[in-house]
């Protein structure tokens, strides 16, 4: 079974909790936070965003209110593609034709429907490959000469 890892800051914390309960059935790694209390999402995003680099993890999901700390966050690790999506077409077309590693959903613009929904998808769905292998590769040899 896929290991997944799921990290949040408060303002992801409720839909986090969500998504655990909706999917029980996931062999899901629970990098925090554990509460409704202020936290700085960093201390958190790149902690996910690093087990998945290094391939501890197949796949991460990442919260924060927007999701837009939440990607800028892992979005800096070598190797992470973090998709901040809005809808199940977005996370299934974040697999299919950016290779994303990492989903992204903000707590406090999304709906439990609507995460469920994108969870599922990105989850399915395998990378397409071909045509987008090639601007995967040209990603990667963007982190190599400027990061
Ligand atoms: C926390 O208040 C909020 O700034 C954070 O969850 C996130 O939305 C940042 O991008």
């Amino acid at each position: 079974m896929k290991k997944i890892g799921i990290a949040s800051d408060h303002g992801g914390y409720s839909l986090k909790e969500m998504i655990r309960k909706n999917f029980p059935e996931l062999d899901l790694q629970d990098y925090g936070t554990f509460s409704e209390e202020s936290v700085d999402y960093p201390d958190y995003i790149s902690k996910l965003a690093v087990d998945v680099a290094a391939g501890k993890l197949e796949l991460g999901i990442a919260l924060c209110g927007t999701g837009i700390g939440a990607s800028i966050v892992a979005n800096k690790v070598k190797g992470i593609r973090a998709a901040l999506c809005h809808n199940g077409y977005t996370a299934g077309m974040s697999r299919a034709h950016n290779n994303a590693n990492v989903l992204v959903m903000g707590g406090r613009v999304t709906g439990p429907e609507i995460a469920f929904q994108m969870v599922r998808k990105f989850l399915e769905t395998p990378f397409e490959a071909g045509r987008h292998e090639k601007r995967i590769d040209k990603i990667s040899t963007m982190e190599k000469n400027h990061a």
